[in-house]
């Protein structure tokens, strides 16, 4: 079986990582070229054999939170399907967990259609008037579905 490997992206890597979540849209948020490229510092790639087989990002929303313990929110999360269930999407979110805990965040988020993947790393579902203020700030900008507050992904929280 093919190894993989999991690094901070550089900026080299922007536009791949724009193809692949453009790649991923049933499931993602879409995000622009330049707001990859804005938010790189907060973006993990996974290779294998040179080839970048997926992607995570993350954001801190002191909204969720409080200004001393925030939440941080995992995003853009995908593996290229023929690499799925090797462990790379847990390990992609690990990163993401292991380089936040360093900013003492109070815990992790995910708005997900993927709740099996997330509870296998310890996440349970919330209620979205949880996350209400991503609702209004995010969600509000996808034009995935018809109606942002009907749209069926499911909140998902781990403390930390
Ligand atoms: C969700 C996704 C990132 C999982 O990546 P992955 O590399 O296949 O996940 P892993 O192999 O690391 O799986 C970790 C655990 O989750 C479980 N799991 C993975 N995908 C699952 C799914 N769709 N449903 C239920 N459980 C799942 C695995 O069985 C594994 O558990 P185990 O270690 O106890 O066996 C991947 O399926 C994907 O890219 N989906 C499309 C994009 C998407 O939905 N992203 C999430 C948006 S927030």
């Amino acid at each position: 079986m093919q190894s993989f490997s999991v690094r901070p992206a550089t900026l080299d890597d922007a536009e791949r990582l724009f193809a692949f979540i453009h790649l991923n849209r049933d499931q993602l948020v879409p995000r622009s070229l330049g707001n990859v490229v804005e938010t790189i510092d907060r973006f993990f790639l996974a290779e294998s054999e040179g080839e970048m087989v997926g992607c995570v990002a993350y954001q801190i929303h002191p909204e969720l939170g409080d200004a001393k313990a925030a939440s941080v929110e995992v995003q853009s999360l995908a593996v290229k399907s023929a690499f799925r269930r090797r462990g790379i999407g847990r390990l992609l979110v690990e990163t993401v967990i292991g380089r936040v805990k360093a900013f003492c965040p109070k815990d992790v988020v995910a708005l997900t259609f993927a709740p099996g993947f997330f509870g296998s790393l310890g996440f349970v579902e919330v209620p979205k008037t949880k996350v209400m203020h991503k609702l209004y700030t995010g969600c509000i900008n996808c034009a995935k579905h018809t109606n942002p507050f009907t749209c069926p992904e499911i909140a998902m929280m781990r403390s930390i």
